[in-house]
């Protein structure tokens, strides 16, 4: 029997992109099967939410450094604020007869296999009693899975005061029903967007989110009652993080299981019943492999990376809702747009991973990931390979294992930027034809394929194969987000052919593997399509 770093390596190997040879799919879209991309627990009682009426009113800036924020307390306008700014639906495209709603946070396809469910802690919406919630962005309602009935003290330390749980699960079929065998990947990218999503939106709240690290993988399963639903084949949800939220300050309130609370949920053994998501269901082996081959089993001492220095830019103040709600995918690029070489700085300067600043502050371990950037079109700053490097420590190492004849100068800044000049060239061609052709990664004005630590934790520690995807997925979100404040418009690319990516840099084993693309330039709307408020099915108008 394989073990499970072997497996996980394996499943990454295979599922690599080769020009000639895709990872394994249908290779067709089977448009009768295509899954409903929102769940809903069908024997819950429905608690709708409250739409933002006004402007939340604070900065974009303000959100990223949480400066000046009141504390909201937990009830249900900040719980439905929160997430109304993170998970929600932003708006509907429609094009002759068709239409389909994007969100807050974005999705590999838009296929959205990302679920959130809340236990809510006694008070929180108003009645005495704890609840689990499962939450429907379609209707922007909590479907309250199980009210418990035990007093407050049998939930030990969980009380409205301190903060609430969300755990993150992964429905694979959703994406594997169009991607196939690399599916498993797309889910931990999009879940990761996901994390960044909520990390932001607590901010607005005066809230800090924080990764659990001591579940397992079947407390988690335990805790939110994932043993007690009777799920359709293929449509399990699989439990991938739980977090707590709370009140900036009180974030160790939860460092350690609560053995009163897991005990309390325990106790009864009433089954739940979920909708259908599609008519059949083609299973993937490879994924449910790799998928056990990287449940958490341990309890996982996380060690952050620490990183103290300030934003080196700030810019004008700006509505963080506003940018939440506009955040969307470039489909294409002008081609012609440059950027300012401060802008370009700043973005690369949001992502450095800071101990006290959203998203990178939830507890994810050490930064393993850095940027390999093909630079288009940048003022005053030449085309070519660049390598920004977002954790000193693995400075030696990559220059070691990749190419010798690579220039590694510091490029000339006043903030310290950790960013190298490789190579001085025109790499648009070679930037969109390693992210499988297309043209999005090479008519920007730079794009960058993210190149994370991979073998060494792996081997002792299989299940932070997810985790590097969720960072790639963090550092995605800010970019978006980033991208979005100064004019310009982000694309995830998962899309992209693995080795050619890492001969590039001259990477000859897996050490270091890259994991996602992303790109930003001027974007070309497509002026065929309308956009719809997001929940104009509800007759709701939002404030943007
Ligand atoms: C993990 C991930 C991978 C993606 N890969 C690609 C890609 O390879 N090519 C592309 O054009 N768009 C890609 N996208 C963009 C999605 O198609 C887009 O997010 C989705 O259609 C929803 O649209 P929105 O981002 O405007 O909300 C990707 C997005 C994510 C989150």
């Amino acid at each position: 029997m394989k073990d499970a770093f072997q497996t996980l390596s394996s499943y990454h190997q295979r599922t690599k992109h080769h020009p000639r040879k895709f990872a394994n799919s249908l290779g067709f879209l089977d448009w009768d099967n295509q899954p409903n991309p929102f769940r809903s627990y069908l024997d819950s009682e429905v608690v709708e939410l409250k739409f933002l009426r006004k402007k939340c009113g604070l900065h974009y800036e303000q959100m990223l450094r949480r400066e000046d924020i009141p504390l909201q307390p937990f009830h249900l306008e900040s719980i439905s604020q929160f997430l109304e700014l993170s998970l929600a639906l932003s708006a509907w495209k429609s094009v002759q007869n068709t239409s389909w709603s994007l969100r807050i946070n974005p999705s590999s396809g838009n296929l959205h296999p990302t679920e959130a469910h809340l236990f809510l802690p006694g008070k929180t919406l108003g009645s005495d009693q704890a609840l689990l919630a499962h939450y429907n962005p379609l209707k922007h309602c909590l479907e309250i899975r199980k009210r418990f009935t035990q007093p407050p003290e049998s939930f030990g330390s969980f009380s409205s005061e301190n903060g609430i749980l969300v755990c993150l699960t992964s429905i694979y079929w959703r994406e594997s029903w169009k991607y196939g065998e690399r599916a498993f990947r797309y889910c931990n990218h999009d879940l990761g967007h996901a994390l960044a999503c909520l990390s932001l939106s607590a901010s607005l709240l005066g809230w800090k989110v924080q990764l659990l690290s001591e579940y397992t993988h079947s407390q988690m399963e335990e805790l939110f009652r994932f043993n007690q639903v009777d799920w359709i084949e293929g449509e399990k949800e699989e439990p991938e993080v739980l977090l707590s939220i709370t009140p900036l300050g009180k974030e160790h309130q939860f460092n350690t299981i609560d053995r009163r609370l897991m005990a309390a949920v325990s106790k009864d053994q009433q089954r739940e019943r979920v909708n259908r998501l599609s008519n059949e269901y083609y299973p993937w082996e490879i994924i449910e492999e790799v998928s056990l081959a990287t449940q958490k089993t341990q309890f996982e001492k996380s060690k952050p990376t620490p990183v103290n220095q300030p934003f080196g830019f700030s810019f004008k103040q700006q509505s963080a809702q506003k940018i939440l709600f506009q955040r969307r995918s470039a489909v294409s690029y002008d081609g012609t747009t440059y950027m300012e070489k401060k802008i370009f700085f700043s973005i690369l300067d949001r992502t450095l991973p800071r101990s006290d600043y959203p998203p990178f502050d939830l507890n994810l371990g050490p930064t393993r990931t850095h940027l390999l950037l093909f630079v288009h079109r940048v003022h005053e700053l030449e085309p070519g390979l660049y390598f920004f490097l977002r954790n000193p420590e693995d400075l030696d190492q990559v220059r070691e294992l990749s190419h010798q004849e690579l220039e590694w100068s510091l490029v000339p800044n006043d903030t310290n930027l950790p960013l190298y000049r490789l190579l001085p060239a025109n790499l648009k061609m070679e930037a969109a034809m390693i992210s499988c052709q297309q043209d999005i990664a090479g008519m920007s004005c730079f794009s960058l394929g993210m190149i994370t630590r991979f073998r060494a934790e792996l081997e002792s520690s299989p299940w932070i194969y997810r985790h590097l995807f969720w960072e790639t997925g963090m550092v995605g979100q800010i970019l978006y987000l980033e991208a979005e404040s100064h004019g310009f418009r982000g694309t995830g690319i998962g899309c992209f052919f693995d080795d050619l990516v890492h001969q590039v840099l001259g990477l000859n084993d897996d050490h270091y593997q890259s994991l996602y693309h992303f790109t930003i330039g001027g974007p070309v709307e497509d002026t065929r399509l309308t956009t719809l408020d997001a929940y104009h099915h509800l007759n709701q108008t939002l404030s943007k």
